[in-house]
């Protein structure tokens, strides 16, 4: 299996990580087959915008690397733009991956939309008029 550079740069030394104390926004989401877990802490300000992000993720190289990959995305963008990151744009943005390795993207989609459904659920709004899937 062949990994391009800018997975393993992601993977050696992942962007944001860690854990957001105040965070207005937690996602945490797995994969049953391989077990694997990803945790993701926002702070969205009254613009609707990700100032600050970090992540915990219990699995896969891949999945390291895509979640420091979707944490970079994601980064001071609008919660509108976030929720438009595809799994596929974050491993295009790293050069790709292994196709029996992209399952492991999808956590990172996943975690992020899991993220901003707390949030509009902390909110007391119904995350389906949000979040479009
Ligand atoms: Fe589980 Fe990659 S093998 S996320």
């Amino acid at each position: 299996m062949e990994y391009s550079e800018k997975v393993m740069d992601h993977f050696a030394n992942p962007r944001n990580v860690g854990v957001i104390e105040d965070a207005n926004a937690v996602g945490e989401v797995g994969n049953a087959k391989c077990g694997d877990i990803m945790k993701m802490y926002m702070k969205i300000n009254d613009e609707g915008i990700i100032e600050e992000i970090k992540f915990k993720t219990f699995g896969c190289g891949a999945a390291v690397a895509t979640s420091s990959m979707a944490t970079e995305l994601v980064k001071g963008k609008t919660i509108e733009e976030a929720l438009k990151l595809t799994n596929k744009a974050v491993a295009e943005a790293l050069d790709g991956l292994p196709p029996v390795k992209m399952h492991c993207s999808v956590l990172a989609e996943e975690a992020i939309q899991a993220a901003l459904t707390d949030y509009y659920t902390r909110k007391g709004l119904n995350p389906a008029d949000y979040i479009k899937k």
